[in-house]
């Protein structure tokens, strides 16, 4: 129900969430408050395994996007669920690490690592180094030379699709801060530039699309345009390209207007595509990895808030302000993102009234959904955006010095903290008095 998962139910006209009462655990913990579904992340971790079998055997890995949402657990539960790791800067890695995750499982993205970020990575023995320029090669080259060690290097490649999904996080297309195109030559560059440094590992190339995709014709796309490229360095370079990691993107339904496919749909659409342009290039089958991030946690979260006031402006609107906002999910003003809203009390209820969820933050664009459908709502009720387990907490700030809020993690119906709520002495422990 509600975002196409079982995560999420209706009992004794309480919504709740892996079989846990949300409003008990607003009560329980305050607000905002976010809750996940343990459960509904291990079953998708299984799906994206499943299927990678299915239609392409065992030289695969699935490999979570930390970006979307990255704390000590979530790493405990991939290991468990046999993933990998993409993460994007040193704080990623060192949650990863202080959680036990093995280092060879992860995949070191960003356009901008800085030395100390690349010299810790190979000081844990990062599985692979996501190269995202020549800067990154020489510089990744000059540290594995001084420490004598060598770094397995996948180059990421801007294949020069243009995926139909915001601007802002659309990543495959030339005109990209992320990569090096294929187009212009530059991946090619970058690729003969990884072999001819003695201390790096060429492995194979990477390339990322986009996020909140549908549609999977620009996968397949992709991955044909990424099988070309593979025939071009053998031709060129002559070596074998191993690995093929095709990044992530996968969509989610976040409202009844989107209509994503399941893991298994996505997955058979690309190797399909890959099987044949295999075929059409002659390559020996490489190593394929995946990247999803979002739809690996989105579904399976809801954040709770109180609302504070309902103002009605006549001839206007309604506002509904809640004790939260764009500090937790600033997805509203970074995108307009599109979101469904429960009363968790009266989850059974027809939703009667069309209303503007506003933030507490000091910005007018603060706001979490405009015209939004909603039971009835006043004030001290408790409001949930439903589908919020991806860039929400990841993206959290303490604007307007707002501490950040608490996560619970509910598995089978027990519920756990998994992040305790910021303190106000949290948030002045790095200022100088
Ligand atoms: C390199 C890379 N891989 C994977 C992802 C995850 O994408 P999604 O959360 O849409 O699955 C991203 C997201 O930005 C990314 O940049």
């Amino acid at each position: 129900m509600y975002n196409g998962t079982e995560s999420l139910a209706i009992r004794a006209g309480h919504l709740t969430i892996g079989g846990a009462d949300i409003p008990a655990l607003a009560k329980k913990y305050g607000t905002p408050l976010i809750i996940y579904d343990e459960c509904g992340i291990r079953k998708a971790c299984g799906e994206y395994n499943a299927a990678l079998r299915k239609h392409y055997g065992e030289n695969a890995l699935a490999a979570y996007a930390g970006k979307a949402f990255s704390v000590g657990v979530m790493y405990r539960i991939l290991t468990e669920m046999d993933f990998g790791a993409d993460v994007v800067s040193g704080g990623e890695l060192y949650t990863a690490r202080r959680a036990g995750f093995d280092m060879g499982r992860i995949f070191y993205h960003g356009n901008n690592k800085t030395r100390a970020e690349l010299a810790e990575g190979l000081d844990y023995g990062v599985g692979r180094f996501v190269a995202d320029n020549f800067e990154e090669l020489k510089m990744l080259e000059e540290l594995c030379s001084a420490r004598s060690t060598r770094a397995s290097v996948l180059i990421r490649v801007t294949p020069g699709i243009e995926a139909h999904t915001h601007a802002y996080i659309r990543t495959g297309q030339i005109d990209s801060k992320f990569g090096m195109a294929i187009e212009t030559g530059a991946a090619l560059e970058g690729v003969k530039l990884a072999l001819s440094c003695p201390h790096l590992d060429y492995c194979g190339i990477h390339c990322h699309i986009g996020s909140q995709i549908f549609d999977t014709a620009p996968f397949a796309e992709t991955v044909k345009i990424m099988c070309g490229f593979i025939n071009t360095v053998r031709d060129i370079c002559g070596v074998e390209t191993r690995e093929l990691n095709v990044g992530g993107g996968f969509g989610v339904q976040y409202t009844d207007e989107d209509t994503p496919h399941t893991p298994d749909e996505y997955i058979r659409v690309i190797c399909q595509a890959l099987k044949a342009a295999l075929v059409q290039y002659d390559l020996p089958a490489p190593r394929l990895i995946l990247e999803p991030g979002r739809s690996i946690v989105a579904p399976y979260a809801v954040t709770v808030y109180t609302v504070g006031t309902v103002k009605s402006i006549p001839g206007c609107r309604t506002y509904v302000a809640v004790d939260g906002g764009m500090t937790d999910n600033p997805r509203y003003i970074l995108y307009g993102a599109k979101y469904t809203f429960v009363v968790p009390e009266r989850a059974d209820e027809p939703k009667t009234m069309t209303v503007t969820v506003a933030g507490r933050n000091c910005e007018s664009g603060d706001l979490l959904g405009e015209d939004v459908p909603l039971q009835q709502v006043h004030p001290g009720d408790l409001l949930c955006t439903l589908t919020t387990g991806a860039y929400c907490y990841s993206m959290a700030s303490n604007y307007n010095r707002v501490p950040k809020p608490a996560v619970v993690m509910v598995r089978e119906g027990e519920d756990r903290l998994i992040v305790r709520r910021e303190s106000l002495e949290d948030l002045v422990r790095n200022d100088i008095f």
